[in-house]
């Protein structure tokens, strides 16, 4: 498997970085205990019913969302790399009384070692396709553990958006072949930033200026790469939407806040897609 190396140093970085996100989240399991939701309604549009499901939460991070999905009627698996986020994942399951199975893995080797197609749904979102090295590999594990019938959906920011700096000046060319990129800064305390985006129970302000000593290495892909990888996996595609605003984040400059956390650009920046979403069928 492709990089083996640099997906290690990703744990390392985002091992490092769990501890400073969840330090902004007041009472997320209150608020899940008493009903609350952290999905975005772009992902509970495309997921559709969940009751009675068995879903993979594929890069679960610290668990929220998969516990949301879990208050939906599925019966969810976590999946993540990061030691941390798993644990964390697992407290929040026992302090919210949410019940759900967290697994500390890499995606490839997971996928690659489920003996059975098990899962009605699979599942991930939001800072999810940067981290891959092989599509193909990634959609072909997915459509195995897909039972007939059962559905792939993926929502994530969109490679477009990678092509701008913080300020919308047009910086970068489109990226493509995920071909691996450092980041000496390691992945960074992107909840803090999001002043209140990404923490619907509430905010705090937590830990600050947050310093990651662990570098960390992205993949960069285009769309049509990532929908090839997924229709070549034999999933048929029934839905591929752009979005022109983010949820949650805030990457750039000036981005004005909507109602249900949806950030757009400012007046001077002409629409441009910032998030995808897909979802896909197998047979
Ligand atoms: C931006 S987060 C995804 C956000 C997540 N959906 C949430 O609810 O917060 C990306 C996640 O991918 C995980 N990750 C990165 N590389 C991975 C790999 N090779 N296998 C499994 N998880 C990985 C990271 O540990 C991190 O938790």
């Amino acid at each position: 498997m492709f990089y083996r190396d640099l997906r290690e140093q990703n744990r390392l970085s985002w091992n490092a970085v769990v501890g400073a996100h969840d330090s902004h989240r007041v009472d997320l399991a209150r608020f899940l205990r008493e009903g609350g939701s952290t999905l975005f309604p772009e992902d509970r549009a495309l997921l559709g019913d969940l009751n009675g499901k068995a879903l993979a939460h594929l890069q679960c991070n610290s668990g929220g969302d998969s516990l949301s999905l879990a208050l939906l009627g599925a019966s969810v698996t976590g999946v993540d790399i990061s030691d941390e986020a798993i644990s964390s994942a697992r407290q929040l399951s026992s302090r919210s009384g949410v019940p759900a199975d967290f697994v500390r893995a890499d995606v490839f080797d997971w996928l690659r070692g489920q003996k059975e197609a098990r899962f009605d749904v699979v599942y991930c979102s939001y800072g999810i396709v940067c981290w891959l090295p092989d599509l193909r590999a990634w959609a072909g594990g997915i459509a195995s553990v897909l039972r007939p019938g059962g559905r792939f959906v993926i929502v994530d920011f969109h490679p477009t958006a990678m092509m701008f700096d913080e300020h919308w000046n047009h910086v970068h060319a489109y990226y493509s072949g995920g071909e691996p990129l450092t980041d000496d800064a390691g992945v960074g305390d992107y909840v803090a930033e999001a002043g209140g985006g990404l923490t619907p129970a509430g905010f705090v302000e937590g830990e600050r200026d947050f310093d990651n000593p662990q570098r960390c290495h992205l993949f960069r892909w285009g769309l049509g790469e990532v929908v090839t990888a997924v229709a070549g996996a034999g999933l048929r595609l029934t839905v591929l939407q752009e979005y022109p605003y983010s949820n949650g984040e805030r990457q750039f400059a000036e981005m004005r806040e909507l109602p249900g956390r949806r950030m757009i650009p400012p007046e001077s920046v002409s629409t441009v897609p910032l998030m995808y979403g897909i979802r896909a069928y197998k047979s």
